[in-house]
């Protein structure tokens, strides 16, 4: 695949593309909802983007408005890996927190994923906070989150991470 290629970014219209969407939340994240600070939020409660390359779903995002000024990314995917499709995602996410007056996009990654670690500080995040054992008390509430994650690694704490809309983060 060329870095050519044309990505569209769209929201989901139609009931094939909230099919594929549930379709791909149930392969990739375990069921329809997802944890996050201890709350479990159903995939239908979430605003969502989806990548599309040669009319083919490529990827998806989903967020929510957090009530206190920030955006909540809450899921990120890219089918086919290091094509672009994540970051043309991130940016139309925040480029839509923007517009919406929004100050901060953050999110919510575990422990084990490094490589989304690598990814989100590369584009300007940074980590906000750690919730040691957070995942632990998820599992609890969702019992389908796993023991081991990438690269072998027990999961068991939840990294936040943020970017600042209006600038730098201080
Ligand atoms: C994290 C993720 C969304 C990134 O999307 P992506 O489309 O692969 O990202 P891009 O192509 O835009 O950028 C690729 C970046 O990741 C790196 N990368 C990670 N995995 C890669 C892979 N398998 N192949 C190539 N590059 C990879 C590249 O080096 C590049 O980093 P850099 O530009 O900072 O040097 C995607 O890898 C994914 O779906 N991961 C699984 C789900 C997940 O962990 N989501 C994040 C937590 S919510």
């Amino acid at each position: 695949m060329s870095n050519s290629m044309s990505i569209a970014i769209v929201p989901p219209t139609t009931e094939a593309d909230l099919r594929w969407l549930a379709h791909l939340w149930r392969s990739e994240w375990g069921g329809d909802g997802m944890v996050s600070r201890g709350h479990m939020y159903p995939l239908s409660a979430l605003h969502a983007l989806l990548a599309k390359v040669d009319g083919e779903f490529a990827g998806a995002a989903t967020y929510r408005w957090d009530g206190a000024g920030g955006c909540e990314l809450m899921s990120l995917n890219a089918i086919r890996e290091g094509a672009g499709i994540g970051t043309k995602l991130l940016e139309a996410v925040e480029r839509t927190a923007r517009e919406a007056g929004c100050r901060r996009v953050w999110l919510i990654t575990s422990n084990d994923n490094v490589d989304a670690m690598r990814f989100y500080q590369r584009r300007g995040y940074r980590i906000s906070a750690v919730y040691p054992g957070a995942v632990d008390e998820a599992r609890a509430v969702k019992p389908s989150i796993p023991l081991v994650g990438n690269h072998g690694i027990e999961i068991h704490d939840e990294i936040e991470l943020a970017k600042s809309l209006a600038g730098e983060m201080r």
